[in-house]
């Protein structure tokens, strides 16, 4: 910010946000709502129009079977993911965190006055999930946060290492936190929901948001789906912080979820045309990193640079004006790696890179 003001280019590769402006139909859905006076307190929990639609969605595109009493419209996914862990976690008790992890999760469990305790996601791949969710459970373990497709590394976890996990769930009766927040975002294989497993719907808490499926961050406005007793723990956070989401957001939440699959699947494409782009361009660089399967976001080692990342992204920003985000800051196994948002322009993408290859 300070480079900016004071007149210089910066090539922005740290944020965390669709990179497209909402589309015109769903901001037409507001103004609707706001013609037709839509402007009244809503019920805590939403309007039963965008409920349904939500559990209808639910049902045909994760497979979970929930119905409109199991859907809860907040304000956004942060919101949904303060409420399942404030629902479901006790002091004392400890929560498993697939690391490196989207950096607000140990607050949020902190604020319950519980552990996060981390399991690196690179030992359970080569280990095996259930193995390695073994070696950090104890008998104070009351939860497992998984995030797919994932922030930072872009990971997207498989149908089968789903089942792992759920099935050590089961075994040791654990809550699942589902966070699937980037689900329209997947470039290989495909998006799986780990609470349509036979027996996993009733212990699992998913968190969904507009936010980056239809380009919605500012508008605040997501939803979750659980059962009870969870959902009265939501209910209840919601009812007496926020209240409910506003009605018109509501209303222009019901014209998002009826987005065709094309523009979906329109916007994946471009999105992989980006993400390709900067891969080979960081790889060309010798800043290894694997192919992000999903979300929008590469994590390439960058050791090379500087074992530190966050001298690594200083490096990166004073040298070649480019700015990202240090790896550290989404746990110690994000350490030695900076986090690249592909969500610009293909001009940005080009742009930063080429700055790389002539001040690295
Ligand atoms: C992994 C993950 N979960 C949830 C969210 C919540 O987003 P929002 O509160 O905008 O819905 C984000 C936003 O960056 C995220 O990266």
């Amino acid at each position: 910010m300070e480079l900016r003001a004071s007149g210089a280019t910066v090539y922005q590769f740290e944020g965390g946000e669709p990179y497209m402006h909402t589309s015109e139909f769903i901001k037409e859905g507001m103004v609707r709502a706001l013609a037709e006076n839509k402007t009244c307190y809503a019920p805590s929990s939403g309007i039963p129009e965008l409920r349904s639609a939500i559990a209808e969605k639910v049902r045909n595109r994760n497979q979970i079977p929930a119905s409109t009493q199991d859907v809860i419209v907040l304000n956004g996914g942060m919101q949904g993911l303060f409420g399942a862990f404030q629902s479901a976690v006790n002091p004392d008790e400890e929560v498993l965190v697939f690391s490196p992890y989207w950096t607000p999760i140990k607050d949020l469990i902190a604020h319950c006055q519980g552990k996060a305790v981390l399991v690196p996601t690179v030992e359970a791949r080569e280990r095996g999930f259930g193995p390695t969710l073994d070696r950090y459970a104890n008998e104070r373990t009351r939860a497992i946060y998984f995030n797919t497709p994932q922030n930072p590394t872009g990971l997207v976890f498989t149908a089968d290492e789903a089942r792992a996990v759920a099935a050590f769930a089961q075994e040791r009766n654990l809550i699942v936190v589902a966070d699937e927040a980037y689900e329209d975002l997947v470039y290989e294989g495909e998006h799986f929901s780990i609470a349509s497993l036979p027996g996993m719907f009733e212990r699992s808490i998913t968190v969904f948001t507009l936010s980056k499926s239809y380009a919605m961050t500012g508008w605040r406005i997501g939803y979750t789906v659980a059962t009870e007793p969870w959902m009265t723990g939501l209910r209840k956070t919601t009812l007496y912080s926020s209240n409910g989401v506003s009605t018109p957001t509501q209303w222009a939440g019901v014209v998002a979820l009826s987005t065709s699959q094309d523009v979906l699947e329109k916007n994946v494409r471009a999105y992989r045309k980006r993400r390709d782009l900067l891969l080979d361009g960081l790889n060309e660089l010798g800043l290894h990193c694997e192919r992000p399967a999903g979300a929008f976001y590469a994590f390439p080692d960058v050791t090379r640079i500087n074992s530190n990342s966050r001298e690594a992204a200083e490096i990166l920003l004073e040298r070649a004006q480019v700015a990202t985000v240090p790896g550290i800051v989404f746990g110690e196994h994000g350490e030695g790696h900076l986090r690249f948002s592909f969500s610009t322009s293909l001009e940005t993408i080009e742009a930063g890179l080429d700055s790389l290859r002539r001040n690295l």
